[in-house]
């Protein structure tokens, strides 16, 4: 009997995560998801309760739950018992008292999926934790890279940008890692991530890292941060470590990555989304798949 809860990656053994990525795949065509209506979650009713913004991890689990034969309602903070000071403790006590299976919650505090997984009969999967987690990216990522190299272990992945604040580098550091890849990272010091534990090297620009790696995988850095002291020169931050168009044409083989959402312009220009090279929107396709796979994982009612 799989965890009930998916707080972090580190809740899966290899086995355990080599059967999500294989089960992932066959719910996708070589273009996009195939006429998925399954009934492996018939009965299996889900909260989503997003805490932070989100597009593509809300709607692909929202996806997800529909294409396994389960059902979701939304909880929102705005018009919720929160904002008559409800504590969120209670709030989940409520939610849980209404016979719900699993929650599926996006938060910005670290720790509080753990908090929450240690008082509650639902399952718990971490749909985003702060600056700690987002385990179903991580695990998104690894089923991309796996289906266009056939194999993880030996390729090589620099991360580059703002790994300081990256929930996404923290998980895909470690799985991508855990899977037998090597890791490096690209970033200015002012953006260097607390535990480089998982990545073995550290790359200068990310030209030197389109010439080393397999797999270049972009973070978002926040435009507020971008006129801060973190990065105070954008014109030399995007010398550095933006994957230009002229870039991306001088390394056809490298693939580009990025969990989104893209500041294009900034990580990433526009062009690029469009290169054959470029797993953007593969990635947003795998999130479906993925998300598919781990709710049956934790929670399967009937055998696929
Ligand atoms: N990658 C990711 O988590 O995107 P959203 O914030 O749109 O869910």
């Amino acid at each position: 009997m799989p965890a009930r809860h998916l707080l972090t990656t580190d809740d899966l053994t290899l086995d355990a995560i080599h059967s999500i990525i294989e089960r992932a795949s066959q719910f996708l065509t070589p273009t996009g998801l195939g006429e998925t209506s399954l009934d492996t979650l018939a009965s299996k009713r889900f909260v989503l309760a997003f805490f932070e913004p989100s597009t593509r991890t809300r709607l692909s689990f929202e996806s997800a739950v529909q294409r396994t034969g389960a059902s979701c309602v939304h909880f929102t903070e705005a018009g919720s018992s929160v904002e008559k000071g409800e504590s969120l403790q209670e709030t989940i006590r409520t939610i849980e008292s209404m016979g719900f299976d699993g929650i599926i919650m996006r938060h910005a505090e670290n720790g509080t999926h753990a908090q929450i997984a240690s008082h509650t009969s639902m399952s718990v999967i971490n749909a985003g934790e702060g600056t700690q987690s987002h385990p179903t990216q991580a695990l998104l990522d690894a089923s991309t890279i796996h289906e266009r190299f056939g194999s993880i272990g030996g390729r090589r992945v620099v991360i580059v940008g703002d790994l300081l604040h990256s929930r996404v580098a923290r998980s895909t550091a470690s799985l991508l890692s855990r899977l037998g890849a090597e890791v490096a990272w690209c970033a200015p010091s002012s953006l260097a991530p607390v535990d480089a534990s998982t990545m073995t090297r550290r790359i200068d620009s990310v030209e030197s890292a389109m010439k080393w790696a397999d797999v270049v995988f972009v973070l978002r850095i926040q435009r507020e941060r971008i006129i801060s002291d973190v990065v105070p020169d954008v014109d030399e931050y995007r010398r550095l470590y933006s994957v230009t168009k002229e870039l991306a044409c001088s390394f056809p083989d490298v693939c580009i990555m990025h969990p989104g959402p893209v500041n294009v312009g900034v990580e990433l220009d526009e062009a690029v989304l469009d290169m054959p090279q470029c797993l953007v929107h593969r990635q947003v396709t795998h999130g479906v798949a993925i998300r598919m796979s781990v709710l049956e994982h934790y929670c399967r009612s009937t055998t696929p």
